[in-house]
Formats: C-alpha cells, structure tokens, sequence
C-alpha cells in the first residue's frame, strides 16, 4: 500500500468508525461530521478522561524542539500556526472558550551550568528558525517577578504558548455532536474486523459494527486492539506523567506565562491552578502517584519559584502519553485497507491536534494526505525493521 494516498470513499462518504474519544478522536470526528460525513466515536470511558484531561496544554512547538527530532518540527509548527484559527472556529461551534493564552515561554537557568545548557539549547534552536530572545535574569524577572533572585539566564519564546486543554475536550466533545457525529461513551472496542485485507467493522462486546474506515486513535491504549496482525499493530506504549496543580493567589499570580526550567514545567491558568509538570516514567500502566515523583516536580518547582512553597496543592493526577518507537505520531494508513492511524502523539498531542484532524479527516475523505503528515505513516517502522534485518544478515 502506498501509505499516503489513497482513496476510501468507494462512490460516496464513507461510514467511519473512531476508536478513542480523547482530543484526537474527537477533533477528527468533528472535522468529518462537519463534511457532512457519517462518523461515530466509540469511547470506553468519558471522552476526553485520558492524556488529554491529564495533559498541560502547552502548545511548545518552540522550546520542545530537540536534535534528534527534527522530521517533527515541520509537523509542530504547521498545528502551532494553526492554533489560534481553529480555537476561534472551535468557540464558535461549541459555544466553549477553551483558554488559549498567548504569553510566550520562559526558560529559565539557575546556575552557571544550567545556562551553559540553556545556550546549547538556544543556539541550537535559534539555528532552526525558532524566535527566541536571550534575557539576563534581571530580564526574566521584570517578566515574572516572584522567580528566583539568581537567575543565571532565561530565554523567551514568543510563539509558544498554550490551552486549557480541559475545557478543549468538552469544546470539541460539544462541537462534534453539534455537526451531527454520534458518542457512544462507556463502549469499549474489543477488536476491528477484516475481510481480505480490508476493514469491515468493530467488534464491541457481542456485537459487530460495519464500517468503511476505522480510525484508531485509543491513544496509550492503541497497541492493544485485537484483530490485526503483529505487522498493522502501531507500536504504542504508555509513557507514564505524575503532574499537580497548586493553588496561587488570583489578586496577585505568582507566574503569568509558561515557564521551563531544568527540573520541571510550570503552567499558569486563568482560574488560578498553577500547573507544574511532568515526570517521564516508563511503568507500563502504573496509575500511582509517588513520593519520588511528586517530590522532584515540587523541588523543581520550588527552586526557581520560591513562593510556591506558601500554596496550597489543589490535585495530584498521573496521565499516560502515546510514545511510539521514534516518539513521532502514527498517521495515515498502512497494510490494512480502510484503518487510519491516528496515535502516538507522545508529548506534543494538544499542539499537534488541528494538524492531525485536518490531515486525517481530509485523507478520509479525498484519499491525499497533507503533505507535512506524509513522513509520519507507519510504514517507517517496517523499513527500519527491514534495514536492520538486511544489515544483521
Ligand atoms: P487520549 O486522550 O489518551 O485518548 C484516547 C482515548 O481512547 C481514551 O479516552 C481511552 O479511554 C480511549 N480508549 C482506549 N482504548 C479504547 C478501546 N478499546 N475502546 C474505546 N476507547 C478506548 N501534549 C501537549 O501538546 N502539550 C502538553 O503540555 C502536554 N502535556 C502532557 C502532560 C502529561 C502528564 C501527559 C500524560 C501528556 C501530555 N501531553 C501534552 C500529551 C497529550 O496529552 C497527548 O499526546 C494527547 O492527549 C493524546 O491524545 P489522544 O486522543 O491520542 O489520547
Ligand atoms: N509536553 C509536556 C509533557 O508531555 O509532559
């Protein structure tokens, strides 16, 4: 199969089926329902109550560039310019707000070795086209005064800055069933069927569901659908993130943009939730939260943002991200006719959510894939098996 091109409609729309109610599922479902295609989302909890409720919201195509990721830094930047459109279109279909904040993104350093880093990191990035401005600390704390008084360096990113993606999902939960698409929540999908190499349907519970297309996007979970074999199963596995909220003062913030440092993130809301996140923990599906873990985002916190230390903490989650073997998202179709992938949105599903809708819903329905999502097909992985196995021979 050609990976990227194409064409499933078989005279008409085609009837689609989307395994995971979360950003990704529903974005896309919203963009076919709006098409005017028949689209059902089949989601075994609440939609939205995975990484998507778990995440920070940050849409850092900026600060999140790293070497050695670079084929995705065309994706993450084509979703971040797509941001402000598609949350205004967003609003207005759902009637939801859903917090995208533009305040830019602080890095900051807090000794001699962390801005020795933080200058590797910003000539690196500042190399790739990425807007940054270099401050002195006295400069990042006129930004944001209450961080630490010895600053040793920050860096500011202006194009990079975020959502509330817990009031993203319900917008596009909203904006979906308001194009038509039909939720069935609290429906797990066993397996997807085939005939001949081609899709046929869903099995749920005893029951079988026809469809043209299915659409997989079950997230950290998409690894586990029965029904394909080895060669079409995306190779997804959880990458575990304990995450905690504080309580700041709304009169007075402590922290009015995103800021990175070298331990942890920290995300400001509206309401007043300091959000300060991640670990990145391999632990399979490990839903505990632990002391080690809490502990070194709190530290991290309170190193450069000493007043932390007087709020109170709000919540304490843990959340699972979508990593693939290369830590780049699935998209697009593979050996299996009429299944799209759609996973493995790792660290970066918020950001990369308009880019994925438009590029899987536009495939679905004309058969051509945006050109920035062709690299990301799955079929990247069998040519890396096959040029290890021609290499070890
Ligand atoms: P999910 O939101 O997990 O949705 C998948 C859905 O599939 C789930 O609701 C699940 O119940 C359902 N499902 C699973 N199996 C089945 C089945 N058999 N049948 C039916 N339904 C099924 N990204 C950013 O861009 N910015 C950030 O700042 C950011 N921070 C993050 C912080 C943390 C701690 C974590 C964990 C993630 C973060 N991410 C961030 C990543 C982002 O959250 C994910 O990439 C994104 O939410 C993936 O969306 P999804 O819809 O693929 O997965
Ligand atoms: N993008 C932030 C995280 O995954 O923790």
């Amino acid at each position: 199969m050609d990976g990227q091109s194409h064409d499933h409609r078989h005279g008409g729309t085609p009837k689609t089926a989307i395994i995971g109610g979360g950003v990704i599922g529903l974005s896309i479902g919203w963009r076919l329902a709006q098409a005017g295609c028949d689209v059902d989302i089949f989601e075994r909890g609440e939609a939205g109550k995975g990484a998507s409720w778990a995440a920070a919201g940050m849409l850092a195509a900026g600060v999140e560039t790293e070497p050695g990721e670079l084929g995705l830094h065309a994706l993450n930047f084509a979703s971040q310019k797509a941001w402000p459109a598609f949350a205004a279109e967003l609003e207005k279909a759902s009637g939801h707000q859903v917090d995208l904040r533009s305040e830019g993104t602080l890095m900051v350093a807090l000794n001699r070795d962390d801005a020795a880093q933080l200058r590797y990191t910003y000539d690196f990035q500042k190399a790739h086209g990425i807007d940054l401005d270099w401050l002195t600390g006295a400069q990042a704390r006129q930004r944001e005064p209450f961080l630490h008084p010895n600053l040793a360096g920050a860096v500011f990113c202006a194009g990079d800055h975020q959502v509330e993606n817990r009031k993203l999902v319900p917008a596009l939960r909203a904006a979906f069933l308001a194009a038509g698409g039909k939720l069935h929540e609290h429906t797990a999908v066993a397996a997807v069927t085939t005939a001949h190499g081609k899709i046929t349907g869903l099995t749920i519970g005893d029951r079988q569901v026809a469809a043209d297309v299915v659409v997989l996007a079950a997230g950290a979970w998409s690894g586990e659908i029965a029904g394909l074999p080895p060669s079409a199963r995306p190779p997804i596995r959880p990458i575990k993130g304990q995450m905690l909220a504080l309580r700041m003062n709304l009169a007075e913030p402590l922290l009015r943009h995103v800021v990175w440092t070298p331990r942890v993130y920290m995300v400001p809301r509206h309401d007043g939730r300091l959000i300060v996140g991640a670990t990145t923990e391999e632990r399979g599906f490990d839903t505990n939260l632990t002391a080690g873990g809490i502990y070194s985002l709190l530290e991290g916190a309170w190193r450069s943002l000493p007043g932390v230390e007087e709020l109170p903490i709000d919540e304490m989650w843990v959340g699972f991200r979508p990593g693939s073997r290369d830590d780049a998202p699935i998209i697009g179709s593979g050996e299996i006719d009429g299944l799209i992938y759609a996973t493995g949105h790792h660290r970066n599903g918020i950001l990369l959510t308009p880019v994925t809708a438009d590029a899987v819903s536009r495939y679905i329905r004309t058969g051509e894939m945006d050109e920035v999502a062709r690299p990301f097909a799955i079929d990247r992985f069998a040519a890396t098996s096959k040029k290890a196995a021609r290499e070890k021979a």
